[in-house]
């Protein structure tokens, strides 16, 4: 971290509220609970990128690295913990590119493909729909299966469908039966292209509600399994492709995807994952926290067309997009997670709890290996796991899927931080500013009838003292966990794999009906009070 005290005078352009030594004000909302949060908000996504699959999630029965029937034996077991409740796969762009046909049968027979879109690398097809859907099984959550429109044709998709979910005489369900499953697997979520603005066909949103139309027609829903379906949403601040779809698709969906990416433009460089100054770490926080916005845009326009809110918003990819490690292979998107991530990931869910009501499922890009992921491997292959400040923040908030939210206000400090993430890069000085509160909190009530609090710190140098006031909650007793580090940009690898871990936290104290806690600079604070 460089530059810290001439930088935060630049980017707090506008502060609000009390001196950092006061104590600050907040009151959790006990006897107002909202929705429930949709525990798929803490859904994971899984593409045929780099070494998400091969070397991540699948080492092949013949490895040497410990595995359960090919899937890497650590990785599952780190993601098992975190209840995982929907998968997407197996893309992405890959998914236009890919033909389910060429992933079942016998391996040695399967054929390999180049994956085009990701660093041209030759895929062997050996994880395939029968290895993803285990795997799910396995994992106990919902397989999310992305269907190609760009370069596969109707038939294709519905015999995909048929495959995987017909338990008649169906031809499709005898091709399943005859390569080693007999009983149809349940899949609920389908979605029907992806990115169909870009990677996915690089159309217009009038052409592609036209061809999910045409698609979806022939995705029959097989004995008791319904198809959630899902439309390739916008990009961003997209809101006319949103318009367009909702028009012309309507209710034939019961999703529409929403893409959105911490990151600082797609040409050139986006920025290291572990080296940045002070306006780049706020920059990211603020870039992060725009999307709430985002949110509030698209369901403004969904609010209008589907009054009765029965069309979920999926925010199927999001998360933060770094330069790829230097020395790893390029278009593999390989990044380092540092504390910095952590922040990212824990503002965006308490936005997703916020929207529970329209955000029906998230979806974090990507689970091993890839972007914002919650586990790191060697990429050398000698079998080294390590578990990111991501996935830690993933694994303090488990308890918040199927909670019952609870409104919090919280009177914080807010900053104004640049737009800019290059200064260098044209316009940029014009480039304006996004608010960032140092102050962050989410609460929800657990079925046990305890509260889940969440109180983040993003402040590199302010500690706080919070006192909350608990409305409607007669609370006895406080524990909880602490997420923090040294610096923001610290990080785990595999020779220090638990520099950003969590630890016990003792500083939260309960008089009568006030809460305080002593939340220090860079830290993520998840609480049990009951
Ligand atoms: O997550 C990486 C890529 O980002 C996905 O394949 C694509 O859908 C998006 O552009």
């Amino acid at each position: 971290m460089k530059k810290l005290v001439s930088t935060i005078v630049m980017v707090c352009a506008i502060t609000l509220s009390a001196s950092a030594a006061d104590a600050v004000k907040a009151t959790l909302h006990a006897d107002q609970p909202g929705a429930k949060i949709n525990r798929e908000i803490y859904g994971q996504f899984s593409e045929h990128l780099g070494s998400c699959i091969y070397g991540g999630l699948w080492v092949g029965e013949n490895s040497p690295i410990p595995n359960i029937n090919g899937y890497r034996k650590d990785v599952f077991e780190a993601l098992k913990a975190l209840k995982i409740p929907v998968m997407r796969w197996p893309g992405g762009c890959f998914a236009d590119d890919y033909h389910w046909m060429d992933g079942i049968g016998p391996k040695s027979q399967r054929p390999s493909l180049r994956n085009n879109n990701w660093g041209g690398t030759i895929e062997d097809n050996s994880f395939g729909t029968h290895e993803f859907l285990n795997l799910c099984e396995m994992l106990d959550c919902e397989p999310y299966i992305s269907g190609n429109v760009g370069s596969g044709t109707v038939k294709e998709m519905a015999q995909w469908v048929e495959y995987m979910t017909s338990d008649g005489d169906t031809p499709m369900a005898r091709l399943r039966r005859q390569n080693g499953r007999e009983k149809a697997w349940k899949v609920k979520y389908f979605g029907i292209g992806n990115e169909a603005w870009g990677c996915g066909g690089n159309m217009t949103p009038q052409y592609y509600s036209d061809l999910f139309r045409k698609y979806n027609t022939y995705l029959r829903d097989q004995g008791s399994n319904k198809l959630y379906r899902i439309a390739s949403g916008a990009s961003d601040y997209d809101y006319d492709w949103t318009q367009v779809l909702m028009e012309n698709i309507g209710n034939r969906m019961q999703g529409i995807s929403l893409h959105y990416y911490t990151c600082s433009g797609w040409d050139g460089s986006k920025g290291s994952a572990t080296k940045f100054d002070t306006d780049q770490y706020y920059w990211a926080l603020g870039k992060c926290l725009e999307i709430e916005d985002v949110i509030k845009k698209h369901k403004a326009i969904m609010d209008e067309k589907d009054p009765k809110n029965t069309i979920g918003l999926l925010v199927d990819e999001w998360g933060t997009w770094w330069d790829e490690e230097p020395g790893t292979i390029a278009g593999h998107l390989y990044q380092q997670n540092a504390l910095r991530d952590a922040f990212v990931a824990a503002l965006s869910l308490n936005v997703f709890h916020r929207h529970t009501d329209r955000v029906k499922m998230a979806n974090i890009a990507q689970v091993v290996n890839v972007l914002q992921s919650m586990i790191l491997t060697d990429q050398e292959g000698t079998g080294h796991m390590v578990l990111t400040p991501t996935y830690h923040v993933f694994e303090m908030y488990t308890p918040f899927q199927e909670a019952t939210y609870l409104p919090i206000d919280i009177d914080s400090e807010i900053i104004q931080v640049s737009k800019a993430y290059f200064k260098e890069k044209e316009g940029a000085k014009d480039a304006g500013y996004r608010p960032c509160p140092l102050l962050s909190a989410s609460a929800a009530r657990t079925k046990d009838g305890s509260v889940v609090l969440s109180l983040t710190n993003v402040s590199l140098d302010q500690d706080k003292t919070i006192d909350i006031q608990l409305n409607g909650l007669n609370a006895k007793t406080v524990s909880g966990r602490i997420l923090t580090s040294k610096n923001v940009a610290d990080f785990n690898d595999f020779q220090h794999p638990s520099v950003v871990a969590p630890k016990d936290f003792k500083d939260a104290k309960l008089k009568k009906d006030i809460l305080t806690v002593k939340v220090p600079a860079k830290s993520i604070i998840v609480l049990n009070v009951k």
